[in-house]
């Protein structure tokens, strides 16, 4: 039977499903099918180790920066992801980051469960709305359009931010929605802080190190910046000790695509790929490098 690795727990439609198609083995080695999760290195000590049945490395997530997809080509691996399904979800937790960060949700939950006394001033707990702000939107792909959607719906102007980040200093709010590659890496460094409009917010669902943690806490401490909420880090799950405790920052566990619903889309998308590359021997539509295996 054809021998696949899952690296992760996965639902249990997915598990079954995977259950029904293949040899689920628990070790990486030896294998026709790798099926990682983001957070898993795919590199070319992994890829060797799997062997040389190994065809397909299935990738739980959008981004696949988690896998040396060269390396995968030279052995004619075929690397798939898991677009869409997780588009609405991410949008909506980037949303949700947002309203968090500038109503103070987090910081109130934090006062109340203290116990502070607090009382129905008018001058209390005061945030900002979203309607009229100006949101920049860096990488407007699938989930940068989403996010403009629903932002769109709550009056904010949305504003396509492109390679050269063009008008950065005009938005009150960035939010980020690039792949992690060597050209995005501190994409939003110390220079692109320096920037922004005081006051302006960051709002980061992609990847951790698009942004300079050191740079944005440096921003964050020098009042500079408005604030900040961050789903992903650099060192995950390391978080900067600067971004701890601080009233101004929303922190949460990389759960973008944390619904029930997407994971268990990105799961069957997996199973898909698998079964695509391992029983029925074609290129999964969501595969990354076709020329893996072309003529
Ligand atoms: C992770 C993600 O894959 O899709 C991505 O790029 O970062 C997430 O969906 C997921 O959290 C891993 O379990």
């Amino acid at each position: 039977m054809t021998r696949v690795h899952v690296a992760r727990r996965l639902l249990p439609r997915v598990e079954d499903a995977l259950a029904d198609s293949f040899e689920l083995v628990a070790e990486p080695s030896g294998v026709d099918g790798l099926l990682v999760s983001a957070g898993d290195p795919v590199d070319a000590a992994l890829l060797d180790e799997a062997g040389p049945a190994l065809r397909v490395v299935a990738n739980f997530g959008v981004g696949y920066d988690n896998v040396d997809v060269a390396a995968a080509t030279e052995r004619g691996v075929l690397v798939a992801n898991t677009p869409d399904v997780l588009t609405e979800a991410t949008a909506e937790l980037t949303i949700a980051l947002l309203l968090a960060l500038l109503r103070r949700v987090v910081e109130g939950d934090r006062l109340v469960r203290r116990r502070d006394p607090w009382r129905l001033d008018p001058n209390f707990m005061l945030g900002r709305g979203l309607r009229g702000l100006r949101l920049g939107v860096v990488g407007y792909g699938r989930i940068g359009r989403e996010v403009g959607r629903l932002a769109e719906a709550h009056g904010m102007e949305v504003v396509p931010i492109g390679r050269g980040l063009d008008g950065l200093d005009q938005v009150d709010v960035v939010t980020l929605h690039v792949p992690l590659r060597p050209e995005t890496r501190h994409l939003i460094g110390a220079p692109e802080l320096a920037r922004l409009k005081p006051g302006a917010v960051v709002i980061n669902t992609s990847r951790g190190p698009v942004v300079d943690e050191s740079a944005l806490v440096a921003a964050l401490e020098d009042g500079r910046l408005g604030g900040a909420a961050l789903d992903v880090y650099e060192r995950e799950p390391e978080v900067h000790p600067g971004l701890l405790w601080r009233d101004d920052v929303v922190l949460t566990p990389h759960v973008g695509s944390a619904t029930y619903e997407a994971r268990e889309a990105m799961g069957m998308l997996c199973v898909e790929a698998l079964r695509a590359v391992l029983l029925e021997d074609r290129i999964p539509e969501n595969a990354i490098n076709a020329e893996a295996v072309a003529e």
